[in-house]
């Protein structure tokens, strides 16, 4: 059994002043019990996003991504998770909605290019199906009219013979055509909040440029705010106007992606910008993983949960790096950060150290 207190879930009576932005996350927690104690995977997790915008979320593998998207898509309902906080979208507070109501909104006011294609589809329909379905749900057409929208977005997605493969069920597509036939379900709707969870992982790099330009297109055509998950900094490095770098299930930095590569301010981010490819430099020279792994989610540090692995924490006096949790602040221009380091000790590492090695 676990000691640790768990929080009420909040009652419509707790909740803040209706948000104005198109999605925003207030203080979100998303909790697991488990046989060994309470997994925090979201601890306390704050964002915004207005619709035509795109928010790239990067971080280390277990950092809370797509736990955090799974939230915002209702998917942790009926579920042993402990949710609180608040997520607002478009008007709509989500955590205290009925699972019925947020199951509405999935498909035109937010669907998800899951990670995991098989967990989206259903293995008793044909792929054409579920994407005739979801749009008829949404579009007063005709089941003909659906079917040669499900065509013409298998077409899209790079899917050979579309007008056959439209008929297969999920099981009869290889793993980079099913993840395919999922990103065509998610696009089918229009969505106006579309959360790409690894979108282009495990498919080649011409069909990811076609993949992301079909997100642009979205976003263009129809003013969708877009999230877009990713290991890749290559890829948010195109396509995101804000970056949020997650640890262990908080944000460590958000900021605009100009500023999140040409002036990072939290260690963990000059880490991952450190270990990303560069072509430029040889093969050898390339990648410097950050040392250590993240903490357990069961028992995270006291203090930063990025101490134990911080090269900067000895900067920082009275140990505060191990006893006091940062908060997340703004350091100017709605740049944030949870660091306890000073404006001038990260311009300091970033001069001496940081910047010439990257
Ligand atoms: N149902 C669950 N029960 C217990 N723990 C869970 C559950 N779902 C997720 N977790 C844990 O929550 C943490 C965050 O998971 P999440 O899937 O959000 O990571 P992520 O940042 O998306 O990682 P990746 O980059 O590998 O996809 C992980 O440690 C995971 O094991
Ligand atoms: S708060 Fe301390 S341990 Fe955490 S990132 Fe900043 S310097 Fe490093
Ligand atoms: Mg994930």
């Amino acid at each position: 059994m676990s000691s640790v207190r768990i929080e009420p879930a909040l009652t419509t009576g707790d909740l803040g002043p209706v948000s104005t932005s198109f999605l925003e996350l207030r203080d979100l927690r998303v909790h697991f019990p488990t046989g060994d104690g309470l997994v925090k995977s979201v601890d306390g997790l704050s964002y915004r996003l207005e619709r035509g915008k795109t928010l790239g979320i990067v971080g280390e593998s277990g950092s809370g991504k797509s736990v955090t998207s799974l939230a915002i898509m209702g998917l942790h309902k009926n579920t042993s998770a402990r949710l609180s906080g608040e997520i607002w979208l478009d008007g709509e507070e989500l955590i205290t909605a009925s699972a019925e109501h947020v199951r509405t909104l999935r498909g035109k006011k937010m669907a998800m290019i899951f990670q995991d294609p098989l967990s989206a589809m259903h293995p008793f329909y044909t792929v054409g199906n579920q994407i005739v379905e979801a749009y008829r749900i949404h579009h007063k057409v005709t089941k003909k009219a659906a079917r040669a929208h499900a065509i013409d977005m298998l077409a899209r997605v790079g899917i050979p013979q579309p007008k056959s493969r439209v008929d297969d069920y999920p099981h009869q597509f290889s793993g980079g055509m099913r993840q395919r036939a999922m990103i065509a379900m998610a696009l089918s709707c229009d969505p106006e909040l579309l959360i790409a969870d690894e979108p282009t992982t495990a498919l080649d790099v011409t069909v990811q440029a076609q993949i992301l330009d079909l997100i642009r297109d979205l976003q263009q055509e129809f003013n969708s705010a877009v999230i877009i998950i990713t290991h890749d900094l290559g890829v948010v490095a195109e396509l995101a106007d804000d970056i949020m770098v997650m640890y262990a299930g908080r944000s460590a930095e958000y900021a605009s992606a100009e500023q999140v590569f040409g002036q990072p301010e939290h260690p963990y981010t000059w880490g991952l910008l450190g270990s990303m490819p560069r072509l430029d430099r040889d093969r050898s020279e390339r990648l410097l993983p950050i040392k250590g792994t993240p903490p357990s989610l069961i028992n995270v540090p006291l203090g930063c949960p990025f101490s134990p692995r911080c090269n900067y924490s000895g900067l920082v006096g009275d140990h505060a790096c191990t006893t006091d949790r940062p908060e997340f602040r703004d350091v100017g221009g709605g740049h944030r950060i949870a660091c306890h380091l000073s404006a001038q000790q990260r311009q300091q590492v970033w001069e001496d150290e940081i910047r010439p090695n990257l």
